[in-house]
């Protein structure tokens, strides 16, 4: 089957991003087109960018960054699940992108945000044309509004729309691979 990395862009103490993360994961097994990696980047903990040449060329310096590339190199589809920071997507889902090319190309994403009254829709929309610089295809959204009220005891309490997103996005996923 093919891959689904759930990729945690949040990696600020005491974020919620984890355990959104969590529960789509939880939602893609059910899905049954997928195998599913859960990949956080607070654990991956890349540094601001760093590689002297573009990373189209592949010739990284840091071990880091050849990690991350293993990583993302295995990923047939992607989720980001994301936070909305000041209108925008947060830095360390765009320092992530930034440091790898080739390794995105072609795979179809997914964008799970979330946020206050706004859903993550605003970091959403932004994020857009950063996926096409990378030639990643975008086939669907999900937005969680006012996800402080839905995490309960540590786990995302969903309701009917966001299983319904979740359920069309994994969709999308399965029909782009
Ligand atoms: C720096 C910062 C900026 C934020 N800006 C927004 C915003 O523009 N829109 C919004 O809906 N929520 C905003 N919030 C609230 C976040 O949606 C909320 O804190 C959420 O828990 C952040 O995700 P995280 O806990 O996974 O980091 C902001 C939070 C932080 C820390």
């Amino acid at each position: 089957m093919p891959l689904l990395q759930v990729i945690v862009a949040s990696t600020r103490p005491g974020r919620v991003g984890r355990t959104v993360a969590e529960w789509f994961a939880a939602e893609a097994e059910g899905h049954d087109g997928f195998d599913v990696e859960l990949v956080d980047l607070a654990e991956v903990d890349l540094p601001l960018f760093d590689e002297p040449e573009h990373p189209r060329l592949q010739q990284y310096e840091h071990d880091h960054t050849r990690r991350w590339s293993e990583t993302i190199s295995r990923g047939d589809a992607f989720a980001f699940v994301m936070p909305e920071y000041n209108f925008g997507y947060n830095a360390a889902l765009k320092n992530a992108i930034d440091f790898l090319w080739t390794e995105w190309n072609d795979k179809p994403v997914a964008l799970v945000g979330y946020g206050g009254v706004s859903g993550g829709l605003r970091a959403m929309q932004l994020l857009k044309p950063v996926l096409t610089a990378v030639k990643l295809r975008y086939v669907a959204e999900v937005p969680i509004p006012f996800v402080h009220d839905r995490v309960q005891d540590g786990s995302l309490e969903a309701n009917d729309p966001m299983r319904s997103g979740a359920a069309g996005a994994l969709d999308a996923l399965a029909g782009a691979v």
